[in-house]
């Protein structure tokens, strides 16, 4: 079981605190049968360049590091980050950076606001001019965007889809199922932020996918993760 997207590593953004809260968050997805994190810290276009949120993240892995000898069993884990979306990311200086470990696939956020055909152009800019394989981040908050939209994306066969874990627990379940049913969930995430009201919680998902005999879209995932990992390291 992979982690494609949390927020685990310590003071970076609104996601873990601190780094006792990173161990106890790393302990508990260890204990749930994860083997292997993306650390995903919120990048913000208006807030850092990404060469100082490189330095930020950087300092923030050390002092996670300095620590990690704590836990009975560290899973392994690479540096990425959510990249929000902005006007224009697929021209602008450093966006490579940004990228998983030494891969090229990058975690994007899409805007919340109203989409626009523009901000799928920009997206596929970045795969088909930058070459870089773009994973969608929590496709599930998009699904009641314009549904035109969010078919392009869903039918772009360069585009990866992230879902959550919440998305198979909450009340969403049906959708999960169907989305799943389609083939188009490529990699799981926690969006874990901290121990309580968004704790990591990826067990509890593959479990009701596993319920629902979804092993076929359960070993892909595997699969799209292996490689992701692969390509990172
Ligand atoms: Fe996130």
């Amino acid at each position: 079981m992979f982690d494609c997207h949390c927020h685990i590593l310590p003071g970076i953004d609104d996601g873990s605190k601190n780094v006792e809260m990173s161990l106890a968050m790393l302990d508990l997805e260890v204990r749930q049968g994860v083997e292997g994190i993306i650390f995903t810290p919120h990048f913000y276009a208006d807030m850092n360049s990404p060469s100082t949120f490189l330095r930020r993240r950087e300092n923030a892995v050390r002092e996670l590091e300095a620590n990690l000898s704590r836990l009975p069993q560290v899973p392994d884990y690479i540096l990425g980050a959510e990249v929000h979306y902005f006007r224009g990311m697929s021209r602008s200086d450093g966006i490579e950076s940004l990228c998983i470990g030494n891969s090229n696939y990058i975690l994007i956020e899409m805007p919340f606001r109203n989409w626009q055909p523009q901000f799928i152009d920009e997206i596929e800019e970045i795969s088909d001019v930058l070459g870089l394989r773009v994973i969608i981040a929590h496709i599930e908050r998009y699904l009641d965007q314009d549904k035109k939209l969010v078919k392009r994306l869903l039918d772009n066969p360069n585009l990866l889809i992230q879902c959550n874990a919440e998305f198979f627990i909450e009340r969403t379940q049906r959708n999960a199922i169907s989305l799943m049913k389609t083939g188009r969930i490529d990699l799981l995430g926690s969006d874990s932020h901290n121990l309580s009201s968004r704790r990591p919680n990826l067990a509890d998902a593959v479990q009701i996918m596993q319920k629902k005999d979804k092993k076929r879209a359960l070993d892909h995932i595997e699969r799209v993760s292996r490689r992701i990992f692969e390509a990172a390291m």
